[in-house]
């Protein structure tokens, strides 16, 4: 039979660049050489396309011409994490030149990469999720977005006046578009609040604010377009206070435990509840679902959608799936057939 020719795309514009060269990297590595030629593409972190001819020693040639490239394959694997990768615009592209392409499509990867946008779509889902407020960063101002969509324009002291009227500290301070938790700060009170709203609004003009969970952080994975299945329920134990870029990829004492030690309930919960997120933002091919279980009262609730997650030999979405059974190069293939334009 012959092979498929798979590109693997991946670095791209985004402050995610290098954590998505690791999941590229391990991708490529556990792609079945007797099923698959592979076409590794990097994007620079200003754009540039190249083809790498030599992933060791990092050898690479600038394309020329991209969309000839594209075309000549049989399915694109986008390895991306954040802006331009994982929010729809480069599902965007391979869609308009009829590429079968894996994971989400267009709708999913804007609706999972804007934070403020999935709060909409969970809500109205019914998902159990913290209290938030939406901001817009004006020039100097800010601007409150009430949940009708109201608006009104605000100094940052008067901004933080409302925000403290509605919701308890510890509050978690995000930019709408963000990935690996950079640009998010944690704020105990109205110093680093603000702080933390000046902070966020460096990478996004969007801005939401949570309250704080205090309790555990799980992640379950999903696979499939129509028919999805869960995987197992994984914990992640921060070494920081939470789990914040350095906690994620450079502490090593930051841990994760699969399966998590959770009740057979919770878990089936936890498990129904990914499935019903992936389909509310009309989820394709793959996702992780992210999750809080509240300690005083075991409630879950949901905190957001990656629907492109890291995918390193040791990051959660392969893990999750190998625990029940699939190893990592069978969940690429079956990402591969269940790819479409
Ligand atoms: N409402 C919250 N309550 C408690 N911890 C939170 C909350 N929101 C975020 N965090 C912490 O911040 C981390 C990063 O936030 P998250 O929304 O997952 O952003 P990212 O998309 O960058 O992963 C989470 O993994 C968690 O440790
Ligand atoms: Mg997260």
């Amino acid at each position: 039979m012959e092979k498929l020719k798979i590109g693997v795309i991946f670095g791209g514009m985004s402050t995610e660049n290098e954590v998505s060269c690791v999941s590229a990297n391990s991708v490529i590595k556990n792609l079945d050489r007797s099923k698959y030629d592979i076409y590794p593409i990097y994007i620079s972190k200003i754009g540039e396309w190249f083809k790498v001819t030599n992933i060791i020693e990092n050898k690479k040639i600038l394309i020329d011409n991209i969309v000839e490239v594209l075309k000549s394959l049989d399915v694109v694997f986008p390895v991306l994490h954040g802006l331009y990768g994982e929010d729809g615009t480069i599902q965007g592209f391979l869609k308009l030149l009829k590429i079968p392409y894996v994971g989400c499509g267009v709708l999913a990867s804007s609706i999972g990469m804007d934070k403020v946008y999935t709060k909409i779509v969970f809500e109205k889902a019914g998902i159990n999720q913290t209290k938030h407020i939406y901001l817009r960063k004006k020039n100097d101002n800010y601007i409150y977005v009430d949940e009708k969509f109201n608006e009104k324009v605000l100094e940052l002291h008067d901004i933080t006046k409302i925000i403290i009227e509605k919701l308890k500290f510890p509050m978690f301070i995000k930019p709408s578009n963000s990935g690996s938790s950079v640009g998010i700060s944690k704020a105990n009170n109205l110093e680093e609040l603000q702080k933390a709203i000046i902070e966020a609004s460096k990478y996004d003009k969007k801005i939401l604010i949570e309250e704080g969970i205090i309790g555990r952080e799980v992640e379950c994975a999903v696979l499939g377009n129509e028919n999805v299945i869960s995987s197992c329920i994984g914990e992640v134990k921060s070494a920081d206070e939470f789990y914040s870029y350095d906690a994620k990829y450079n502490n090593q004492e930051s841990k994760t435990i699969i399966p998590a030690e959770i009740s057979e309930s919770k878990s089936k919960e936890i498990q129904e509840l990914a499935i019903k997120a992936f389909k509310a933002i009309d989820g394709k091919g793959l996702s992780r679902v992210d999750f809080f279980i509240e300690k005083d009262t075991e409630k879950v609730y949901i905190n957001e959608i990656n629907t492109l997650p890291g995918f390193t030999n040791i990051s959660m979405y392969p893990k999750l799936f190998e625990q029940i059974g699939i190893p990592y190069s069978l969940l690429l293939d079956k990402l591969i057939e269940l790819a479409s334009v």
